[in-house]
């Protein structure tokens, strides 16, 4: 275990190795943890990913799961992803302004048109319609990216910027997500899904949309304040709460 310092109201508990960090922060969120604990390790055994996948996370990357304790109902806390994915944006901007960025829907980030980055938000219920908790994993490609993956996936290094390491990424993302998350606590969701909506891939746009059992091709129409996807279909138009979004297939 290892100790850097983040500004206030983060607290850091940095690991070499850990199964999944965002396993580790819901423990401690169980035993009552306060808002603002990270954790963060070099490499994961266990990492996850959304829809059951797993998250590869050999050292020199970014793995981090950030605890939260808002005080809304759970289908809001949601909009904390899109929150989480504009803070990872700012850091990226921040170390590497030359690399085009774009938020594809729920919450990864693009660089280049690969994924560089994806959240796996996690809410566990306290009584009626609260959340007790809300663990926002992050994990952020450095210095590899994985082969064969559904989505074609990149890295800082790859895209031309070397060298850049967790810890300042991680303090780039604490800078930033703190300011969104200010507006997102003072002024509500329609500023975050302004400032997500300019960098969304696909916005306006034919999409192919990969659900559970179903692929769905429409337009990419909006974004609700659940943060689900609006998709056009000819005539009527679906609210797409969970799935994956691809650019549809040409011709
Ligand atoms: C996705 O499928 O795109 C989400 C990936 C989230 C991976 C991060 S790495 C840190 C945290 N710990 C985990 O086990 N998963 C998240």
């Amino acid at each position: 275990m290892m100790n850097e310092a983040l500004p206030s109201p983060f607290r850091l508990i940095a690991y070499e190795t850990i199964g999944s960090t965002n396993d580790e922060a819901k423990r401690l969120a169980r035993e009552g943890a306060a808002e603002g604990l990270i954790i963060r390790a070099e490499r994961q055994t266990s990492g996850r990913g959304r829809r059951g996948r797993n998250w590869m996370s050999p050292p020199g990357n970014l793995y981090f799961s950030l605890l939260l304790r808002p005080n809304c109902r759970a289908a809001t806390a949601a909009q904390l992803g899109f929150v989480a994915a504009l803070g990872v944006a700012g850091a990226i901007d921040g170390l590497a302004p030359e690399i085009s960025l774009r938020c594809k829907w729920p919450n990864d980030l693009l660089a280049n048109g690969k994924k560089i980055s994806g959240i796996l938000l996690e809410t566990e219920m306290a009584a009626g319609d609260k959340p007790d908790f809300v663990i926002l994993g992050v994990g952020l490609n450095l210095a590899s990216s994985p082969r064969d993956t559904p989505y074609p996936a990149t890295s800082l290094a790859e895209e031309g910027a070397p060298g850049i390491g967790p810890a300042e990424t991680l303090a780039g993302f604490a800078k930033h997500f703190v300011d969104w998350l200010t507006i997102w606590r003072e002024d509500g969701f329609a500023l975050i899904r302004e400032a997500w909506l300019a960098m969304a891939m696909g916005l306006g746009e034919p999409i192919q949309v990969r659900l559970e059992r179903d692929t769905l091709e429409g337009r990419f129409l909006d974004l609700d304040d659940d943060g689900a996807l609006l998709l056009g279909l000819p005539g009527s138009s679906r609210r797409i709460a969970a799935g994956e979004i691809f650019p549809a297939m040409a011709g």
